[in-house]
């Protein structure tokens, strides 16, 4: 059995794309497990770049099946958008998708919507990415949102949906955050869509599960990251849906018990993007050395991405509701040109040493980061695909990262390509993907 989760450890876009394409390879299926298109995962192949959104990264590897499980909301446009543009690269998507009969539909009054917390006095602005994320799984809990499964029953899908637009008109309205939206339209547009995502659509739980039985290999690939989990991040400055491992099951319909390994992605430092509490952000000029050496932009919505040092604390956290077995930590030749690079191994609050993560923004923000100073390896890491070739300074480095996070680092990342990669001989990773 080789069933593997590969997600984020920290606030999102550590590299997860580029890792689960490269480890692909090892694995018969991959199957996202939640989020929408707020997550932009990418990938370089050659010369030609890729962002994923909704489909799984394994698409990009010829004859590997990709699977987008219930866990996730699907805006249809971006997911007709999206295998339109993979198509026109050569990429046989249709052959190999599987879309979740019971993931959820995401509508542009979700959008609509997503203006109630983002724009109104009072609110907490999170800083979201606009995608109408958090209103369709607020719909998903609420109750009423509409499913793959029930789009594509016709009649029974137009009588929920004028339902739920107007309780979304009468509420947009009383609140003055209505806009002008052809619902006809739109219902229409859902209808063709439902015409061409039909054949995708499976049962996607069983046909997980009958290929496991079959002995076939699931690598289960997570959005977002750990810290923007909605019950472990910094809440509410997080995402709606379960990033950490245990959304891999509720968000595929496979158990705990089949699932043989975790595997953490971590950048050499930490970036976040959109607002919330980040400890060990760099606010002097070397958050922007790294923004600017690390190509620190979102891959949805172009912010600058706030940029800071690794936090060990934080990791040891993530570790533990993860329970990784091991760590890729990416982005390595980012740090090459610094003399000196600050890792954050405890927090101090008020003066005394937390070692817990406190559960408010408030106390969060509060959080002193202890660092110490590692010294800077001044010599290029970029392409590396051998440990042994790597600088000493860069060995110790990642040494100080396991010792003070308790985790292997597995695999190393060097650069944007697959072959810019190393992988430890004998490490856990190693064994997890064998
Ligand atoms: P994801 O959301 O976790 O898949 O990450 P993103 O794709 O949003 O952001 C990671 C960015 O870093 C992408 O532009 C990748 O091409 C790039 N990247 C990944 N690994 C490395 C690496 O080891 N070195 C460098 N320089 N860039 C990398
Ligand atoms: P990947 O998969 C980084 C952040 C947003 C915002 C918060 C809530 O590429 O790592 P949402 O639109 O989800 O309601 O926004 O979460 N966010 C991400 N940050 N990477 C992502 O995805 C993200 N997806 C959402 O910036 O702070
Ligand atoms: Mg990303």
């Amino acid at each position: 059995m080789r069933n593997v989760i590969i997600l984020g450890s920290q606030w999102g876009d550590e590299g997860k794309g580029k890792i689960v394409d490269l480890f692909s390879a090892h694995f018969d299926i991959v199957a996202r497990y939640q989020g929408g298109n707020n997550a932009g995962h990418t990938i370089f192949i050659g010369d030609k770049k890729f962002v994923l959104k909704l489909i799984p990264s394994g698409i990009l590897r010829p004859g590997k099946k990709a699977v987008i499980g219930n866990g996730l909301v699907i805006d249809p446009a971006a997911l007709m958008g999206e295998i339109d543009a993979l198509e026109s690269s050569g990429i046989d998507v249709r052959a190999n998708l599987f879309v979740s009969n019971r993931a959820h539909v995401l509508f542009p009054a979700h959008r609509m919507m997503e203006k109630m917390s983002e724009g109104r006095p009072g609110r907490i602005s999170i800083g979201t990415t606009a995608r109408g994320i958090g209103p369709c799984y607020e719909d998903k809990i609420g109750r009423r949102g509409v499913r793959i499964a029930d789009l594509l029953d016709r009649d029974a899908f137009h009588a929920q949906y004028d339902s739920v637009m107007e309780e979304k008109t009468a509420i947009a309205k009383l609140f003055g955050i209505y806009e002008e939206l052809d619902f006809r339209g739109i219902r229409d547009e859902y209808d063709a869509f439902a015409d061409r995502i039909r054949p995708m659509v499976r049962d996607t739980a069983l046909l997980l599960n009958r290929a496991i039985e079959d002995g076939q290999a699931v690598m289960f690939e997570g959005a977002q990251g750990s810290m923007l989990d909605i019950d472990h991040g910094t809440y509410p400055f997080v995402t709606s849906s379960n990033a950490t491992a245990g959304g891999a099951c509720t968000g595929t319909g496979v158990a705990p018990t089949r699932i043989s390994g975790v595997i953490g992605v971590s950048k050499a430092y930490v970036t976040r993007v959109g607002g919330g509490p980040f400890p060990t952000e760099a606010l002097d000029g070397a958050g922007e050395r790294i923004r600017a050496r690390g190509h620190e932009f979102g891959a949805v919505t172009g912010r600058a991405r706030r940029c800071g040092w690794f936090d060990a604390p934080l990791l040891r956290y993530t570790a533990a509701i993860n329970g990784f077995d091991s760590l890729v930590v990416t982005k390595l030749d980012v740090l090459d040109e610094f003399d000196q690079i600050p890792v954050c191994v405890a927090y101090r609050m008020g003066g005394r040493e937390v070692t817990e993560m406190p559960p408010t923004v408030a106390a969060v923000e509060k959080i002193e980061p202890v660092y110490e100073c590692m010294p800077g390896w001044s010599s290029s890491t970029f392409g590396i695909d051998s440990y042994d070739d790597l600088p000493p300074r860069a060995k110790d480095y990642l040494a100080f990262l396991e010792q003070r996070t308790g985790v292997e680092a597995g695999c190393i990342s060097t650069g944007p390509e697959r072959n810019q990669t190393i992988v430890r001989p004998g490490s856990r990773l190693e064994k997890l993907l064998s």
